[in-house]
C-alpha cells in the first residue's frame, strides 16, 4: 500500500509571529503558506486547510510516554506541538532538552493539529475531549492503556472504542501503547532491523496516515484491523493486558 510522505507543517510560523498576525490568521493562512487563502468554510471547525500535503502533529501528555514520543519526533527533525494541562512556559525546559522541533503549546492550541497523539492517563479522556470542538476530520492516536479500569466502567467495550465515542468525528487509531516508554524512546532502527508498532482502527484512511507517521519515525507498522477485532490484541482493561502488549518485535530493514 502507498502511504504517501507528508512533511511536517509549521507550528512556529503560524503560532509565534504576532507581527504577522493578520496575514497568518486562520482565514488567510491554512497550510499552503503565508498569504495563500483557504477556501471559505473549508473545514467547519478548523483554522487550517486540509488540501496540502503537510501534516501537523501534537502530543498530549508530557510524561514518560509523551517524552518518549517527543524523542522519536526530535530524532527525525519533525515538528510537533507538546502539551499538557501545564502552561507552554512550564513545558519549555523539558521540550528544549528533547530538541528544537518539540514546541510547547497550550492544550487548546495543540489540539488544532491534524494528527493528535493522546499520551495522558486514560481517565483524562473526557477532559481532553472537552478542550476543543475541532475533532471532526482529525486523526487521533490512542496511546493510552486502560489498565486498572474495570470492564463494567468501560461498558464491556474496548477502551479505544470508549475514547473514540468521546471525540465526535475524529478517526481513532490505537498505536504506540504496547511498549514501555523507555523502549519507545530508543531509536527503533538497530542492527539492520526496525521495531514493530501495531496499529488498529476503524477508518482505513486514518490507519494509512498513522502508518506513514510510524514509518517516518523509523518503525514498521503492522495493521491489526478494527478496534473491536484485531485491536483487542492491544487493549488493556481491569487487570489484564492484551496478548500483544509488551511484545517487542523487529523486522529486517529493507
Ligand atoms: N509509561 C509507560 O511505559 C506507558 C507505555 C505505553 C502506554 N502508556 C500509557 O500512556 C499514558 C501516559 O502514561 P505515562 O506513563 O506517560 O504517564 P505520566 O508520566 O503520568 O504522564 C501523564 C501526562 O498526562 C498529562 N495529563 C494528565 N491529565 C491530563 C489532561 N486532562 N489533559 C492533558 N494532559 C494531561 C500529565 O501532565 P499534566 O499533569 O501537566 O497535565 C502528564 O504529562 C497512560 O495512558 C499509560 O497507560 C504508558
Amino acid at each position: 500500500m502507498h502511504f504517501g510522505s507528508p512533511t511536517s507543517g509549521s507550528w512556529r510560523t503560524w503560532q509565534k509571529s504576532p507581527s504577522n498576525a493578520k496575514l497568518r490568521s486562520p482565514a488567510t493562512t491554512g497550510r499552503h503558506g503565508l498569504g495563500t487563502p483557504c477556501p471559505p468554510r473549508h473545514h467547519p471547525h478548523s483554522a487550517f486547510c486540509f488540501n496540502s500535503n503537510t501534516m501537523r502533529y501534537a502530543i498530549i501528555g508530557t510524561g514518560h510516554v509523551g517524552q518518549a514520543l517527543a524523542k522519536a519526533f526530535a530524532r527525525q527533525g519533525i515538528e510537533v506541538a507538546f502539551a499538557s494541562r501545564r502552561s507552554p512556559e512550564a513545558l519549555t525546559p523539558v521540550a528544549k532538552a528533547i530538541g528544537p522541533t518539540i514546541i510547547p503549546h497550550s492544550l487548546p492550541d495543540a489540539l488544532q493539529a491534524d494528527v493528535v497523539l493522546l499520551a495522558m492517563p486514560f481517565k483524562a479522556y473526557q477532559e481532553v475531549a472537552q478542550a476543543t470542538e475541532s475533532w471532526p476530520g482529525k486523526t487521533v492516536i490512542d496511546v493510552t492503556n486502560a489498565y486498572g479500569i474495570s470492564s463494567e466502567e468501560l461498558g464491556n467495550r474496548p477502551s479505544s472504542v470508549v475514547l473514540a465515542e468521546a471525540l465526535p468525528g475524529a478517526n481513532l487509531v490505537k498505536a504506540f501503547n504496547h511498549l514501555p516508554a523507555a523502549v519507545l524512546a530508543e531509536d527503533p532502527r538497530a542492527n539492520g532491523m526496525r521495531r514493530v508498532l501495531f496499529l488498529s482502527g476503524d477508518e482505513a484512511s486514518a490507519i494509512a496516515t498513522v502508518a506513514t507517521l510510524v514509518t517516518r519515525l523509523g518503525f514498521v507498522p503492522i495493521n491489526l484491523g478494527k478496534l473491536a477485532e484485531g485491536g483487542l490484541l492491544v487493549q488493556a482493561r481491569g487487570n489484564s493486558w492484551g496478548p500483544l502488549i509488551f511484545q517487542d518485535l523487529f523486522q529486517q530493514a529493507k
